[in-house]
């Protein structure tokens, strides 16, 4: 009989409950604080940007919180999703190890964003929001809440990078298929837009900009309310439904993993697959390392300063204490436009300071030529953020051809690059560069740091 090489759960098997970390921590992480007064922000500063249901999730001190039912019925369109056995990656690398990865690429528009964009529509809907502004750097986001508000009655309105928008002009589509409208970030709608463009015409904007623009948009509408696809508790948080699968996967399998490495661009691909196992770890039931890989170009675990730091380029959000390359940083253009982001989420950075985690960069070059390897091999093809992982992936995966060691080694494979392929053309044409961040122009932005 072959191998298996696919492990799937039943509808009935999907978990019904997100995990949160936070309780099982050996300290809380520092609280966001008020930009003014400097005191950890409460419930009332927050509540022009999110309905308190996600509020209360930013700041709870539950183990658990039940996923309502009317968004597990959207999630059962594509959840559980798969978990795989990389056979023919493992044996064309010739290695010992055995290879898993979590394919997220499934849902509705092909990336784990859905998992959050469902719940936060959702919780908006109910408390009588009509309308949600956002940012996206990849398109993924973007594309997630588009569809998130169309199934829940919601208008949505996108600020997208400005150099994802001239990349990507079928994610755009994609959103306005869901019926949400568009604008290039930096753009002449947004005071922040217009202070950006008024200084650098040719602006090809950043995540920090994006975010400013849409917080600004969602302040100054009673009606609206703002949605961020990544770095905060509640986003992870709902991202956790990927490791509770996987763990169970892992029980189907009978294997447990040594290393587990997913792509950070925010945090939250890696958090939702990492934060369970965790548990594990932390209760003495496992002992993966666990290792964040971001891009050479934006590597705010590696090299960014673990400090207070606003969450957007103008300044508008609370402070957030994380691993930051500074505020106004703008990354050079990569093609992983969702790992284009000057900071990373405070839960990860603090696991990250407390010792119990990983963190590498690695070249734009050698991810795609990773995502290539997998692609030949395995037939899926990556988006250009879990590339990164999949790079980190295969480092490891040779490391134990030459020792001999049988690891396993479980990825996080966020995404698929459908609407991603130009990138892949740039690979291909041997005009994709490396970019690594110097260290006066990190320097340099770490002095804005508030
Ligand atoms: C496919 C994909 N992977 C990863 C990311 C990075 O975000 P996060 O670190 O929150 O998972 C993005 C962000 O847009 C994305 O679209």
């Amino acid at each position: 009989m072959a191998e298996r090489t696919k492990y799937i759960l039943d509808e009935a098997e999907m978990p019904t409950r997100w995990y949160n970390v936070i309780p099982d921590l050996p300290e809380p992480p520092p609280p966001p604080l008020h930009p003014g007064t400097r005191e950890p922000v409460g419930p009332d500063d927050l509540a022009p940007l999110f309905p308190l249901a996600l509020i209360m999730q930013e700041v709870s001190g539950e183990s658990y919180i039940d996923i309502p039912e009317p968004v597990l019925d959207v999630y059962r369109l594509w959840r559980p999703s798969p978990l795989y056995r990389a056979r023919r990656l493992e044996k064309a690398l010739g290695t010992p190890a055995r290879i898993y990865y979590k394919y997220e690429g499934v849902s509705p528009v092909g990336s784990h964003k859905p998992n959050t964009a469902v719940p936060q529509a959702f919780y908006n809907a109910q408390e009588g929001v009509t309308r949600l502004t956002t940012e996206t750097g990849a398109g993924q986001w973007g594309s997630a809440l588009a569809f998130a508000c169309a199934t829940f009655g919601l208008e949505c309105e996108v600020w997208q990078v400005r150099a994802s928008y001239d990349q990507k002009p079928y994610r755009k589509l994609m959103m306005e298929t869901f019926g949400a409208t568009v604008h290039p970030s930096p753009s002449e709608l947004t005071a922040s837009g217009r202070a950006i463009l008024a200084e650098h015409p040719d602006s090809t904007g950043s995540l920090g900009i994006a975010i400013s623009e849409a917080v600004e948009q969602a302040a100054a509408d009673e009606g609206a309310r703002y949605a961020l696809g990544s770095v905060l508790n509640h986003v992870l948080l709902h991202q956790t439904i990927i490791g509770e699968e996987a763990l169970k996967q892992f029980e189907l399998a009978g294997d447990t993993p040594d290393v587990l490495v997913g792509c950070t661009g925010g945090g939250s691909n890696f958090g939702g697959l990492a934060f369970p196992f965790l548990r594990e770890k932390l209760a003495g039931r496992m002992s993966p390392v666990i290792r964040a890989v971001e891009p050479a170009a934006c590597p705010s675990l590696t090299r960014g300063k673990y400090a207070y730091d606003f969450g957007d380029t103008a300044g508008l959000t609370p402070l957030l204490k994380m691993h930051t390359l500074g505020h106004d940083f703008i990354p050079d253009p990569i093609h992983a436009g969702g790992l284009r982001y000057h900071g990373m989420s405070p839960l990860i950075s603090h696991i990250y300071e407390l010792g119990l985690m990983e963190a590498i960069s690695i070249g734009q070059q050698e991810c795609f030529s990773a995502g290539v390897k997998f692609a030949r091999t395995e037939g899926i093809i990556p988006a250009p953020e879990p590339t990164h992982a999949l790079a980190a992936c295969i480092r490891e995966a040779l490391h134990c051809k030459e020792t001999g060691e049988e690891k396993v080694i479980l990825t996080a494979l966020c995404g698929h690059a459908h609407l991603d392929l130009p990138a892949y053309g740039s690979y291909f044409a041997g005009d994709m560069v490396d970019d690594e961040l110097s260290d006066d122009a990190l320097a340099e932005s770490l002095a804005g740091l508030p």
